[in-house]
């Protein structure tokens, strides 16, 4: 389609337009940490943590690595590995469970609600006596119904670390993510809502033993320079990554408001094609994604494509069934509510930069699709 008075579609994630409104900011960073001399564990990551303590509204986060590690790192901190369950979702990023299994623990899945998230319904058939941890997942942005949980592991003597790779800044009844759990866990990729230039992540918490078990668990196992107390890995968040944090945290609610308005355009434009996703009530979804759910998702995926809109799928393959986990003995219908999602799941562009003009490109270009196939879902 060639006609020039519609606007261009947005790009996916918005990734360059986001350095060009920032470069100056980075630049000065970035030469601050290079002509500091100092570029592991120093200033910037002490004052980012900070930071991004107060944010969350938590007393304590830690440096690390990736999001992954920061969930390793959570399991570990508790003594969590070998024998033990960790109760969470397969409709997640596979890290979640490469996570857990890199602590030696072993995950078990629940089936999830309307929202894409932790089905609280189910948990209590898939708890065990070798069950240590809920982990819920703020998936696409929005945050599971962390009342309930913490409730349901209150009262089973069970913790809760909470996957907040994708829900930096999400809120539910108030309190934002990574403050409800014992210990919260959030990947930088840089794509996140809050993302730096290369791996890293965090872990929140109020803690203060598990805090330092935390410090010393990163960085070698060590409580002071040579001297280690437990045995560690090494997994930090370098000076650079915390410098480029610390510029773009500033920017984090600004930006998470810009996708809520985004959200809104979807709203608007996409008419009753498809299903779009909902916000729950007491919840502040900050739309790391904008997930619908689509009638012959496929047909529709490579007619945008066509049109130049990228769309991507999260995930095509939930965890229970891919290969890698296939040990854990899942099979077709054990998930199904999980599983039908993973059919229908289609993730349109989404960032702080994608204009009005854009979502109504997307809009038309999806009603098009559905127009065509002789009717509406
Ligand atoms: C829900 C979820 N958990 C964990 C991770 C792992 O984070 P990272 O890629 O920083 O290791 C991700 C990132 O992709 C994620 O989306």
């Amino acid at each position: 389609m060639s006609d020039s008075s519609k606007s261009a579609p947005p790009s996916f994630s918005g990734q360059l337009e986001q350095y060009e409104a920032i470069r100056g900011e980075i630049q000065a960073a970035l030469d601050r940490v290079l002509r500091s001399g100092w570029y592991i564990l120093g200033r910037e990551v002490e004052a980012f943590e900070r930071e991004f303590a107060g944010y969350c509204g938590v007393k304590h986060a830690v440096g690390c690595a990736s999001g992954t590690e920061a969930i390793a790192l959570s399991l570990m901190a508790l003594g969590v590995g070998p024998g033990d369950e960790v109760v969470t979702v397969a409709n997640t990023a596979v890290p979640t469970a490469s996570a857990i299994s890199m602590a030696g623990a072993t995950p078990v899945f629940v089936d999830i609600d309307d929202y894409f998230l932790m089905d609280v319904q189910r948990l209590e058939s898939a708890v065990t006596g070798r069950t240590k941890v809920i982990m819920p997942v703020h998936l696409y942005g929005q945050m599971a119904l962390m009342d309930a949980i913490t409730e349901f592991a209150r009262k089973r003597d069970l913790l809760v670390i909470e996957d907040a790779a994708q829900a930096h800044g999400a809120e539910f009844k108030g309190r934002r993510a990574g403050s409800w759990g014992t210990l919260g866990c959030f990947s930088f990729y840089p794509t996140k809502n809050l993302g730096c230039y290369g791996d890293g992540g965090a872990v929140t918490t109020d803690d203060e033993r598990l805090y330092e078990r935390l410090l010393m668990l990163r960085n070698y196992g060590q409580e002071k320079r040579y001297y280690h107390t437990i045995k560690g890995i090494n997994s930090r968040l370098d000076e650079m990554q915390a410098a480029v944090l610390r510029v773009k945290l500033a920017h984090l609610d600004e930006w998470n408001e810009k996708r809520r308005q985004v959200a809104s355009w979807y709203e608007e434009f996409l008419g009753e094609a498809c299903a779009r996703p909902r916000e729950r009530s007491g919840a502040r979804h900050v739309y790391h994604l904008y997930v619908i759910r689509a009638a012959d998702r496929d047909g529709l995926r490579a007619h945008l494509e066509k049109q130049g809109v990228t769309t991507l799928m999260h995930y095509p393959v939930p965890v229970h069934l891919q290969k890698a986990y296939e040990d854990l003995g899942y099979g077709r219908g054990d998930l199904p509510v999980t599983e039908e999602a993973a059919a229908e799941i289609l993730s349109l562009p989404m960032h702080p930069g994608v204009t009005r003009g854009g979502v109504q490109r997307v809009g038309e270009e999806l009603q098009d699709y559905y127009a065509k196939r002789g009717g509406m879902r």
